[in-house]
Protein backbone atom coordinates (compact mmCIF):
# COMPACT_ATOMS: atom_id res chain seq x y z
CA UNK A 1 0.00 0.00 0.00
CA UNK A 2 1.37 3.32 -1.34
CA UNK A 3 2.22 5.81 2.27
CA UNK A 4 2.45 9.50 1.87
CA UNK A 5 5.53 9.26 4.10
CA UNK A 6 7.93 7.60 1.65
CA UNK A 7 9.13 9.47 -0.30
CA UNK A 8 10.19 8.84 -4.42
CA UNK A 9 12.89 10.87 -5.81
CA UNK A 10 12.93 11.46 -9.64
CA UNK A 11 15.98 13.34 -10.72
CA UNK A 12 18.09 14.06 -14.32
CA UNK A 13 21.11 15.81 -13.01
CA UNK A 14 23.12 17.58 -9.83
CA UNK A 15 20.62 16.43 -7.13
CA UNK A 16 21.45 19.27 -4.90
CA UNK A 17 17.53 19.45 -3.79
CA UNK A 18 17.30 15.60 -3.29
CA UNK A 19 20.49 16.28 -1.22
CA UNK A 20 18.78 18.78 1.05
CA UNK A 21 15.80 16.73 1.49
CA UNK A 22 17.72 14.00 2.57
CA UNK A 23 19.50 16.47 4.21
CA UNK A 24 16.16 17.15 5.79
CA UNK A 25 14.83 13.63 6.61
CA UNK A 26 17.94 12.50 8.34
CA UNK A 27 18.17 15.24 10.66
CA UNK A 28 14.41 14.56 11.34
CA UNK A 29 12.80 17.14 10.31
CA UNK A 30 10.78 15.84 7.46
CA UNK A 31 8.39 12.74 8.97
CA UNK A 32 9.13 10.62 5.69
CA UNK A 33 11.79 8.17 4.77
CA UNK A 34 13.44 8.02 1.30
CA UNK A 35 12.26 4.91 -0.09
CA UNK A 36 14.10 5.08 -3.92
CA UNK A 37 16.24 7.34 -6.13
CA UNK A 38 15.50 7.12 -9.54
CA UNK A 39 17.61 8.71 -12.45
CA UNK A 40 16.41 8.81 -16.31
CA UNK A 41 19.81 9.87 -17.17
CA UNK A 42 22.95 7.68 -16.28
CA UNK A 43 26.04 9.30 -14.72
CA UNK A 44 23.52 12.02 -12.63
CA UNK A 45 25.61 12.99 -10.25
CA UNK A 46 22.37 12.95 -7.47
CA UNK A 47 22.24 9.19 -8.48
CA UNK A 48 25.78 8.33 -7.22
CA UNK A 49 25.04 10.76 -4.25
CA UNK A 50 22.04 8.25 -3.62
CA UNK A 51 23.94 5.16 -3.74
CA UNK A 52 26.65 6.72 -1.92
CA UNK A 53 24.12 7.53 0.52
CA UNK A 54 22.98 4.42 0.88
CA UNK A 55 19.93 4.65 -0.45
CA UNK A 56 17.94 2.45 -2.90
CA UNK A 57 19.06 4.31 -6.35
CA UNK A 58 18.13 3.24 -9.64
CA UNK A 59 19.03 4.27 -12.80
CA UNK A 60 15.65 3.62 -15.16
CA UNK A 61 17.27 5.26 -18.81
CA UNK A 62 14.59 6.81 -20.80
CA UNK A 63 16.43 6.80 -23.90
CA UNK A 64 14.81 5.79 -26.76
CA UNK A 65 11.52 4.48 -25.11
CA UNK A 66 8.16 6.74 -25.65
CA UNK A 67 6.58 8.57 -22.99
CA UNK A 68 4.22 6.28 -21.71
CA UNK A 69 5.95 3.29 -21.94
CA UNK A 70 9.03 4.81 -19.84
CA UNK A 71 6.48 5.99 -17.24
CA UNK A 72 5.10 2.60 -16.74
CA UNK A 73 8.83 1.34 -15.21
CA UNK A 74 8.83 4.11 -12.98
CA UNK A 75 5.55 3.76 -11.68
CA UNK A 76 6.25 -0.05 -11.09
CA UNK A 77 9.34 0.92 -9.68
CA UNK A 78 7.85 3.62 -7.37
CA UNK A 79 4.56 1.03 -6.64
CA UNK A 80 7.18 -1.28 -5.86
CA UNK A 81 8.69 0.52 -3.02
CA UNK A 82 5.03 1.46 -1.99
CA UNK A 83 5.63 5.24 -2.35
CA UNK A 84 2.79 7.69 -1.98
CA UNK A 85 5.05 10.94 -2.80
CA UNK A 86 7.00 11.43 -5.73
CA UNK A 87 9.09 14.70 -5.66
CA UNK A 88 10.61 15.84 -8.78
CA UNK A 89 14.15 17.39 -7.71
CA UNK A 90 15.60 17.89 -11.21
CA UNK A 91 13.66 15.65 -13.72
CA UNK A 92 14.05 16.89 -16.74
CA UNK A 93 10.54 15.32 -18.34
CA UNK A 94 7.28 15.46 -18.96
CA UNK A 95 5.04 12.98 -17.22
CA UNK A 96 2.47 11.28 -18.93
CA UNK A 97 -1.17 11.44 -18.29
CA UNK A 98 -0.74 7.52 -17.30
CA UNK A 99 1.59 9.18 -15.10
CA UNK A 100 -0.18 11.32 -13.07
CA UNK A 101 -3.26 9.30 -12.79
CA UNK A 102 -1.82 6.46 -10.98
CA UNK A 103 -0.50 9.87 -7.98
CA UNK A 104 -3.09 12.39 -8.08
CA UNK A 105 -2.08 15.00 -6.35
CA UNK A 106 0.64 13.72 -4.94
CA UNK A 107 3.87 14.86 -7.33
CA UNK A 108 5.29 17.48 -6.28
CA UNK A 109 7.68 19.66 -8.83
CA UNK A 110 10.20 22.74 -7.88
CA UNK A 111 10.58 25.32 -10.49
CA UNK A 112 13.27 28.07 -10.08
CA UNK A 113 11.04 31.18 -11.14
CA UNK A 114 7.59 32.44 -9.85
CA UNK A 115 5.20 30.69 -11.81
CA UNK A 116 3.36 31.49 -13.77
CA UNK A 117 6.34 33.35 -15.09
CA UNK A 118 9.12 31.51 -17.03
CA UNK A 119 8.25 27.83 -17.28
CA UNK A 120 10.63 25.80 -18.97
CA UNK A 121 14.52 26.08 -19.32
CA UNK A 122 16.85 28.21 -18.52
CA UNK A 123 14.03 30.53 -15.64
CA UNK A 124 16.72 32.56 -14.39
CA UNK A 125 18.27 33.56 -17.27
CA UNK A 126 14.54 34.31 -18.80
CA UNK A 127 14.07 36.19 -15.60
CA UNK A 128 16.72 38.33 -16.71
CA UNK A 129 16.49 38.72 -19.82
CA UNK A 130 12.79 39.85 -18.98
CA UNK A 131 14.36 42.31 -16.43
CA UNK A 132 11.74 41.73 -13.83
CA UNK A 133 13.27 42.62 -10.28
CA UNK A 134 11.64 39.83 -8.36
CA UNK A 135 11.94 36.45 -9.09
CA UNK A 136 11.98 32.90 -6.92
CA UNK A 137 11.20 29.53 -6.75
CA UNK A 138 8.20 27.70 -6.93
CA UNK A 139 6.56 24.40 -5.31
CA UNK A 140 3.89 22.97 -7.10
CA UNK A 141 1.86 19.58 -8.03
CA UNK A 142 2.55 18.39 -11.74
CA UNK A 143 0.44 17.55 -14.23
CA UNK A 144 0.49 16.82 -17.74
CA UNK A 145 1.82 20.27 -18.54
CA UNK A 146 5.14 21.83 -18.15
CA UNK A 147 5.28 23.55 -14.68
CA UNK A 148 1.46 23.82 -14.51
CA UNK A 149 0.31 22.67 -11.91
CA UNK A 150 -1.53 23.91 -8.61
CA UNK A 151 1.12 25.63 -6.56
CA UNK A 152 1.89 25.09 -2.96
CA UNK A 153 4.44 27.67 -1.45
CA UNK A 154 6.42 30.41 -3.31
CA UNK A 155 9.32 32.52 -2.63
CA UNK A 156 10.39 35.61 -3.86
CA UNK A 157 13.86 36.80 -4.39
CA UNK A 158 14.75 40.19 -5.84
CA UNK A 159 16.77 40.26 -9.09
CA UNK A 160 20.11 42.87 -8.38
CA UNK A 161 21.54 44.90 -10.56
CA UNK A 162 24.94 42.72 -11.32
CA UNK A 163 23.41 39.38 -11.29
CA UNK A 164 24.02 36.76 -14.24
CA UNK A 165 22.23 33.80 -14.38
CA UNK A 166 25.01 32.40 -12.26
CA UNK A 167 24.75 34.13 -9.37
CA UNK A 168 21.01 34.53 -9.53
CA UNK A 169 20.21 30.79 -10.21
CA UNK A 170 23.00 30.21 -7.19
CA UNK A 171 20.87 32.04 -4.29
CA UNK A 172 17.48 30.91 -5.28
CA UNK A 173 18.83 27.25 -5.18
CA UNK A 174 19.32 28.28 -1.70
CA UNK A 175 15.54 29.36 -1.53
CA UNK A 176 14.71 26.12 -2.96
CA UNK A 177 17.09 24.15 -0.61
CA UNK A 178 14.56 25.18 2.22
CA UNK A 179 11.32 25.35 -0.17
CA UNK A 180 11.00 22.17 -0.94
CA UNK A 181 11.01 20.57 2.06
CA UNK A 182 8.99 22.95 3.95
CA UNK A 183 6.50 22.38 0.79
CA UNK A 184 6.60 18.09 1.65
CA UNK A 185 5.83 18.88 5.19
CA UNK A 186 2.72 20.72 3.99
CA UNK A 187 1.56 18.24 2.31
CA UNK A 188 2.57 15.23 4.77
CA UNK A 189 0.68 17.32 7.35
CA UNK A 190 -2.60 16.43 5.51
CA UNK A 191 -3.69 20.40 6.16
CA UNK A 192 -4.48 21.04 3.03
CA UNK A 193 -7.06 21.21 -0.01
CA UNK A 194 -7.32 21.87 -3.62
CA UNK A 195 -9.87 24.29 -4.48
CA UNK A 196 -10.08 24.98 -8.66
CA UNK A 197 -6.12 25.60 -8.86
CA UNK A 198 -5.66 27.28 -5.49
CA UNK A 199 -3.72 24.83 -2.56
CA UNK A 200 -5.63 25.98 0.83
CA UNK A 201 -4.02 25.58 4.04
CA UNK A 202 -6.28 24.25 6.43
CA UNK A 203 -6.61 23.14 10.27
CA UNK A 204 -4.84 19.76 10.48
CA UNK A 205 -7.17 17.03 9.99
CA UNK A 206 -9.71 19.96 8.07
C1 LIG B 1 16.68 23.30 -9.84
O1 LIG B 1 16.97 24.63 -10.16
C2 LIG B 1 15.19 23.07 -9.92
O2 LIG B 1 14.43 24.18 -9.58
C3 LIG B 1 14.99 22.72 -11.37
O3 LIG B 1 16.12 21.98 -11.73
C4 LIG B 1 17.21 22.32 -10.88
C5 LIG B 1 17.68 21.04 -10.25
O4 LIG B 1 18.83 21.24 -9.48
N1 LIG B 1 13.73 22.02 -11.57
P1 LIG B 1 19.36 20.03 -8.58
O5 LIG B 1 19.59 18.84 -9.53
O6 LIG B 1 18.33 19.73 -7.55
O7 LIG B 1 20.66 20.51 -8.00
Amino acid sequence: MANTHRLGILLSGRGSNFMAIADNVAAGKIPAEIAVVISNRPNAPGLEEAQRRGFDARLIPSKGLEREQYDRLVVEALKEKQVGLVCLAGFMRLLSPYFVSQFPNRILNIHPALLPAFPGLEAQRQALEHGVKITGCTVHFVDENLDAGPIVLQTAIPVLDYDTPETLSARILNEEHRLYSEAINVILSGAWRIEGRRVIRTEIGG
